[in-house]
């Protein structure tokens, strides 16, 4: 066959939507030729399917990283044999993160193998050594050839290995470059089969962009077992790690670490930080969110200029910008100031991204707060909280959790906490059915003084 360049699909006539893979080896039918084994092949030869109940499924030691928010994100560990991806932005911390987990493992005993293949040994030694002790015994492999690692990984049997990343290897004889689609893909399917085999951890570092459209990571997270997510902003030290798929755990878990000179130090607790660091200037809101399984109060900041542009800026950071568009019609139609004519910046103030509905409330209330120039009426000197969803009629609709963000809350003594009615009497907690009427309840000081009065 002679090989040719081919730019375009000849089967849809689609541009540029070719990735290069290897041929299969001969022989390699596949992992999954070995399912006829335990059911014993019929005399047609084909497999037979086995009733779950009668699947061995042998209960595994998991590896504890010693790093207490990576191992609750994971479910409790690492799963010998599993494939665990770890995305995230450049400079974010992901090479100090699995550079402690395998310094811890080694510290406990285990064999663990660090392959870079993004920076030299000696630039890893560097970051080693503001880690400590435990991670300067880790045995360190720079390579790029995908064969070699295999070689590697075959010799040293490694408990635990962290291929960083996964971008800079390739298999000899694709032409692809490293990084692209198929080469990712090929050089991850042959670790994963050797990591299997030899029932070897294996943590992949993959570089994701901001919109993560980058080929790379996002191609492979059917493959791996788990996909956790390094987030932050680089220039601030707070970082979350997030689980977006887990096969051995909850996909709802988060750590938040942050960033120091002598590493990744765990934040115990986020929320303290948060609210020590917000503000009572008009504009402000703590938010009652739900991070996982944990409450965690963040602050969220809102700023409304007048504006001549038309149409008018509309900036969102750490929250959706739809649901900031939603939230600004909702407010203009029911109950709250029309912000037609002014440019709205919203950030969730140290870096955080709140992904869920129960933000719109302290958005809409940090808007309304901005654009009066009055900063919501807390209670004894303590910013008021808040959660809720805001509906496109103007009401508030419950979330989930509203007890533990309640608890949360009180703990740091806020008040009022202004939320959409849960179904049982909440302690502390101020029920409002719109948004109107939370705006009331959390109109500035000086309504609060004017009622006071009256
Ligand atoms: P790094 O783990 O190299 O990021 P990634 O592998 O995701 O690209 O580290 C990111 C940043 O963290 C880097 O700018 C240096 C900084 N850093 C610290 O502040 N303290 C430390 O102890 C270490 C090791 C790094
Ligand atoms: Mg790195």
């Amino acid at each position: 066959m002679a090989l040719a360049w081919t730019g375009r699909c000849p089967g849809c006539g689609a541009w540029n939507t070719l990735v290069e893979t290897l041929r299969p080896r001969a022989g390699a039918s596949g992992r999954r030729s070995g399912q006829g084994r335990r059911g014993g092949p019929r005399a047609s030869g084909a497999p037979r399917p086995v009733p779950l109940r009668e699947v061995e499924a042998p209960a595994v030691d998991r590896l504890l990283t010693g790093v207490g928010e990576l191992d609750r994100v994971l479910g409790g560990g690492l799963v010998p044999g599993s494939l665990v991806l770890l995305g995230g932005s450049p400079g974010i911390g992901k090479s100090t993160l699995t550079g402690m987990a395998l310094g811890n493992l080694c510290a406990a005993g285990r064999r663990v193998l660090y392959v870079s293949g993004e920076e030299s040994a000696a630039q890893v030694r560097l970051r080693a050594e503001r880690l400590g002790e435990g991670a300067l015994a880790v045995p360190v492999l720079a390579e790029t050839s995908v064969e070699a690692v295999l070689a590697t990984l075959e010799a040293e049997r490694p408990d635990a290995c962290v291929v960083d990343s996964i971008q800079t290897l390739y298999v000899e004889g694709m032409t692809g470059a490293p990084g692209s689609v198929g080469q990712v893909r090929e050089t991850t399917g042959a670790i994963m089969e050797v990591a299997k085999r030899l029932g070897t951890a294996v943590v992949l570092v993959g570089h994701v962009t901001k919109d993560g459209t980058v080929a790379g990571p996002r191609a492979l997270e059917h493959l791996v077992d788990c996909v956790l997510m390094f987030e932050g902003e680089r220039e601030r030290s707070f970082r979350i790690l997030r689980a977006l798929k887990n096969r051995f755990g909850a996909t709802s878990e988060v750590g938040v670490f942050e960033m120091r000179s002598g590493g990744l130090v765990e934040v115990a607790d986020p929320s303290a930080r948060f609210v020590s660091e917000a503000s009572e200037a008009p504009g402000s809101c703590v938010l009652c969110a739900m991070e996982g399984t944990r409450p965690l109060l963040v602050e969220v900041q809102a700023l409304v200029a007048p504006t001549e542009i038309v149409p008018p800026r509309r900036i969102a950071t750490g929250i959706d910008r739809n649901r900031l568009a939603m939230i600004l019609a909702v407010l203009a139609r029911h109950g709250g100031p029309s912000l037609a004519s002014a440019d709205v910046f919203v950030n969730v103030a140290g870096g955080v991204r709140v992904d869920e509905p129960g933000a719109d409330l302290a958005v809409a209330l940090a808007l309304a707060s901005a654009h009066r120039g009055e900063p919501l009426g807390g209670e004894g000197g303590k910013p008021l909280a808040c959660f809720g969803e805001v509906g496109l009629t103007g009401e508030l609709r419950f979330v989930a959790h509203p007890e533990r963000r309640v608890a949360e809350a009180l703990k740091f003594g806020l008040g009022p906490i202004v939320a959409p009615a849960a179904g049982e009497r909440i302690e502390g907690l101020s029920p409002q059915p719109t948004l109107a009427a939370a705006l009331r309840a959390a109109g500035g000081r000086r309504a609060a003084r004017a009622r006071a009065a009256a």
